[in-house]
C-alpha cells in the first residue's frame, strides 16, 4: 500500500484533486468510483475549483457511486444522490447520463444491483475508485460481518453507521434507513486503482488495522491489501497509529 500523509485535510484534497485532473487530461473518458461522507467534501470542492478554472473537464468522464440508502429517491435530501448533486455534480460538466447510481427506490434490490454491475461492466470498469472509510472499517456499505458479499447487494446497516449518517436525516439516527445498496468487495477490488481517504483521529485505529492488520471480514477495508494499486491519502491524525 502506498501511504501519503499530508499536513492537513485541505492539502490532501488539493493534491488528490490535481491528480484526478491530470488523469482526466490523459484519459478524458476516465471512469471514477465515488464515495459520500464528510471526508470527500474538500476533495469535491477542489475538483469544482479546478473545473471552474478550466483544469478539470468531465465532459467525457463517467462516475459510479458506491452506495445508496434503500427507500429514498434521488430528490430526497438524505439520499447520497442528492449529496453528490449538491457537492459535485451540479458544479461540473459531467453529463447526467454518465452518472452511475443505484436506485434506492427500486422494487427489486437484487435486480437493481445486477443492473448496476452491468452498467459498470459496460463502461469498461472503474479506473480510479475513491473510497472513504467508516470508523468500524467499512467501505461503501460493506459492514463488518462474518461474511462479505462479492458483488453489489442490499445491506442491513449497523447502528454505528446509522448514527454516523444521521446528519443527512435531521440529526436523527432513527430516521436513517435501516438498509442500503452497496457495491460489493469484488466490485471495489476490480477497479484498476484504489485511493482510500481517511482524515482525523477517529479514523486512526481503523487505518492502522487496514495497513497492518490481518485480512478479516471484521475490517472489510483490510481486503484492500490484496489489491496491487492502492494509495491511502491521510492527514497526520489519521496516520497517528501507524508505526513510522
Ligand atoms: C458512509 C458511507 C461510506 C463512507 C463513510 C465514512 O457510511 N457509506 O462510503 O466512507 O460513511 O463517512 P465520513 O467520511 O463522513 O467519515
Amino acid at each position: 500500500m502506498h501511504l501519503l500523509v499530508f499536513p492537513s485535510e485541505k492539502a490532501a484534497a488539493a493534491a488528490l484533486a490535481r491528480q484526478i485532473a491530470d488523469r482526466l487530461k490523459a484519459k478524458p473518458d476516465l471512469v471514477l468510483g465515488l464515495p459520500t461522507g464528510r471526508t470527500p467534501i474538500p476533495l469535491y470542492r477542489e475538483l469544482v475549483a479546478l473545473h471552474r478554472c478550466g483544469e478539470a473537464d468531465f465532459s467525457r468522464a463517467a462516475t459510479f457511486n458506491l452506495d445508496e440508502f434503500v427507500g429514498v429517491g434521488p430528490e430526497h435530501p438524505g439520499s447520497y444522490r442528492h449529496f453528490m448533486q449538491q457537492h459535485l455534480f451540479a458544479h461540473i460538466n459531467l453529463p447526467p447520463e454518465r452518472i452511475g447510481f443505484m436506485n434506492g427506490l427500486a422494487a427489486n434490490a437484487d435486480a437493481e444491483c445486477a443492473r448496476y454491475e452491468g452498467t459498470i461492466r459496460d463502461a469498461g470498469g472503474i479506473d480510479v475508485m475513491l473510497l472513504g472509510i467508516g470508523t468500524n472499517g467499512h467501505i461503501g456499505f460493506n459492514e463488518p460481518a462474518r461474511e462479505l458479499q462479492a458483488r453489489s447487494h442490499r445491506v442491513t446497516l449497523h447502528g454505528t453507521t446509522r448514527r454516523a449518517n444521521a446528519s443527512l436525516f435531521g440529526n436523527d439516527p432513527s430516521r436513517v434507513p435501516l438498509a442500503a445498496l452497496s457495491m460489493g468487495m469484488a466490485t471495489i477490488l476490480d477497479a484498476r486503482e484504489i485511493v482510500l481517504l481517511a482524515m482525523g483521529k477517529s479514523k486512526a485505529r481503523c487505518v492502522e488495522r487496514v495497513v497492518s492488520g490481518p485480512l478479516t471480514t471484521r475490517v472489510p477495508a483490510s481486503f484492500l491489501q490484496l489489491h496491487r494499486r492502492v494509495a491511502l491519502v491521510l492527514d497526520r491524525p489519521a496516520a497517528s497509529s501507524l508505526s513510522s
